[in-house]
């Protein structure tokens, strides 16, 4: 018997250690894939329960889910942390003013629960995804000064929420047809750098 449950606490090493939940593991992930060459995440420790006290965490306070990550102006470097769209209650991610560099993955549109999205000030390439119009209550969306490229897509003339947008200081080609943005948004907001 002795040995029998020796084993098992063999099998079991987080037995008498807390360990991280799953939300987590996932924010920890997503610091290992960034460079952080000023320590901003240095209260990022895997020894804790929960990442709500980590820096630019938030909970909610009753279900103490992540709602809210804001790393804004901490010199981060590398592609965009889809991983974050693993966290189910993410309303709110800023990443704005760092090095955030490569293209914006097409499958962002899986942070289904996103209200504000705040990537200016990055170094962001390639064509805007036509996906993100599939977020379904996204209000605030601010991707200028970047180098995104091509067009604005078509299908951000189906946002539902959407009040702010801001795609101004990019590569974008200017489209002579913009019906959706006189509606809706200021057209300073949408203005090009060609
Ligand atoms: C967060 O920090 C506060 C104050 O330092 C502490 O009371 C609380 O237990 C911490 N919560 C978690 C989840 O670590
Ligand atoms: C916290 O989560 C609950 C349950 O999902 C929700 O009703 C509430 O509005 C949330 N609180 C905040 C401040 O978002
Ligand atoms: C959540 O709880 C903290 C600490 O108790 C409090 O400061 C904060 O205002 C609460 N947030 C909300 C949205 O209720
Ligand atoms: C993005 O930044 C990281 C970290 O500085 C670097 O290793 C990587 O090569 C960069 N990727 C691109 C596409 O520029
Ligand atoms: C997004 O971040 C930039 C740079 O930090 C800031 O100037 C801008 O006001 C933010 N946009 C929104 C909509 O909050
Ligand atoms: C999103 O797509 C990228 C490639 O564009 C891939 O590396 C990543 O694993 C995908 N992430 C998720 C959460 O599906
Ligand atoms: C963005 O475009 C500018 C002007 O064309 C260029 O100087 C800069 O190197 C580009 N940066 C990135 C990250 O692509």
């Amino acid at each position: 018997m002795l040995p029998f449950l020796l084993f098992l606490l063999f099998l079991t090493p987080h037995y008498f250690t807390h360990s991280l939940n799953q939300e987590g593991l996932f924010l920890d992930r997503v610091k290992q894939s960034l460079s952080d060459p000023r320590q901003s995440l240095s209260s990022w420790n895997d020894r804790d329960d929960t990442p709500c006290n980590w820096t630019g965490i938030s909970c909610n306070n009753s279900t103490r889910r992540v709602d809210s990550v804001v790393l804004s102006n901490m010199g981060l470097e590398g592609p965009f942390p889809t991983l974050l769209c693993r966290l189910p209650s993410l309303s709110s991610l800023a990443l704005d003013n760092n090095y955030i560099n490569g293209s914006l993955p097409v499958n962002i549109s899986t942070c289904q629960n996103l209200k504000f999205l705040n990537l200016s000030l990055n170094d962001l390439v390639g064509p805007i995804p036509a996906t993100l119009s599939q977020i379904p209550n996204l209000r605030t969306l601010d991707l200028s000064i970047n180098n995104f490229s091509g067009e604005i897509p078509a299908s951000f003339g189906e946002f539902r929420q959407l009040e702010t947008l801001n795609l101004g200081n990019n590569l974008l080609i200017r489209r002579v047809d913009t019906h959706f943005i006189g509606k809706h948004f200021h057209s300073e907001s949408a203005s090009t750098r060609i």
